[in-house]
């Protein structure tokens, strides 16, 4: 049985086959429209969303499977206090196949060691939100038709956005890619991100802090709303909250081909004038995220275990205290256990990859 956590989790070959596969859905969407018939998806949200669970719950209703689960943590018994665990034991035993979103980072991770079923992270806090990532390579396929050889501007809010840690993780494994950061310094992508990530890759990236110095570098701009949800204050969020907007001006020198995406929902971070500008592809991005859940649907329930590669982890548990207090483990009676870094001498939280620091 396989699951999808990270993106990481699916090789290159593995996402470009489940990208021609979302192609031909799109072609040829007839072929596939009994293929789930008597298959069931819960759509477990502990965390309000719009375009995740409606594009998964639409994705399965397409394939002619079934949909069940619920929109808010509080019409669950999570309101009761049950744990996450509990409630992935409970639910794989109705269903065939589980997308979940939880605040908490990590959150996922716990579900895996309990899931009788395929389970799918549809966004952990500000950690993962891999789902988004493929709608996000899909858009990106349809619109450059490669991912190599791209200049790639990620905007905003780079420390609690967690569709930018998932993009930047999946853009890395393609050939040439450089990466344009642009935040506040407060915001920037958290360091794991640039040790663990970025730097062992060999990633071509710089951090700026206005998006009009890099303007006409850009083949893609991928906005980001600030989030809000996050931050540890209304104060801290109201210091950045407009931090950067998009609008006409602001592309005056951008490329003809610039491909300007966002995972939405948005705040003020694009004006509404944007919209008409023939390269905003945010709302066909969003389209996007149906297809590529109906692909990842098929994928999973047809995956077998014997495709998964064995992680060696060196794990040490309950030796070390994970800080990060989003972390599912400082919420729920968990161990607290860390992986030994591939790159260095550090240790990172197993669910929220935090770095232990001694102090
Ligand atoms: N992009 C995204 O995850 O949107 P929702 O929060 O509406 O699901």
């Amino acid at each position: 049985m396989r699951h999808l956590l990270d993106t990481t989790d699916f090789t290159v070959k593995e996402i470009d086959s489940m990208i021609s596969l979302a192609l031909d859905i799109i072609e040829n969407g007839e072929k596939y429209a009994h293929i789930c018939e008597g298959k069931k998806l819960a759509t477990l949200f502990f965390e309000p969303s719009t375009r995740t669970r409606l594009s998964f719950e639409a994705a399965m209703y397409e394939l002619g499977g079934h949909v069940l689960g619920f929109s808010e943590a509080s019409s669950s018994s999570t309101s009761k206090g049950e744990s996450v665990a509990d409630t992935i034991r409970i639910v794989s035993n109705y269903a065939d196949i589980i997308a979940m979103r939880h605040p908490l980072e990590g959150a996922p991770r716990v579900a895996l060691t309990k899931t009788l079923v395929p389970l799918i992270n549809a966004g952990d806090g500000g950690h993962t939100h891999p789902t988004q990532t493929l709608t996000d390579l899909l858009t990106i396929y349809r619109e450059k038709g490669t991912f190599d050889n791209l200049t790639v501007g990620l905007c905003g809010d780079l420390k609690y956005g967690r569709t930018v840690h998932s993009l930047i993780k999946a853009m890395c494994r393609y050939n040439n890619v450089r990466f344009v950061l642009i935040s506040p310094e407060e915001l920037r992508v958290p360091d794991y991100m640039i040790k663990e990530v970025l730097e062992p890759c060999k990633a071509d990236y710089v951090e700026v802090e206005t998006m009009e110095e890099v303007m006409e570098e850009l083949d893609i701009l991928y906005m980001t709303r600030v989030q809000r949800e996050r931050f540890p204050s209304e104060e801290e969020y109201l210091k950045h909250k407009d931090a950067f907007i998009l609008d006409n001006k602001k592309l005056e020198n951008a490329k003809e081909s610039l491909t300007i995406m966002h995972p939405l929902p948005r705040v003020n971070e694009i004006a509404v004038e944007v919209d008409a500008d023939k390269r905003a592809k945010y709302f066909e991005q969003a389209l996007n995220g149906k297809y590529i859940r109906m692909a990842l649907i098929l994928t999973l329930l047809n995956m077998k275990n014997e495709d998964v590669k064995e992680k060696n982890e060196t794990l040490v548990i309950n030796e070390m205290r994970c800080k990060n207090p989003r972390c599912i483990c400082n919420n729920e009676a968990l161990e607290h256990v860390f992986k030994k870094s591939e790159t260095d001498s550090s240790f990172r939280c197993i669910y929220c990859e935090e770095k232990f620091l001694d102090k």
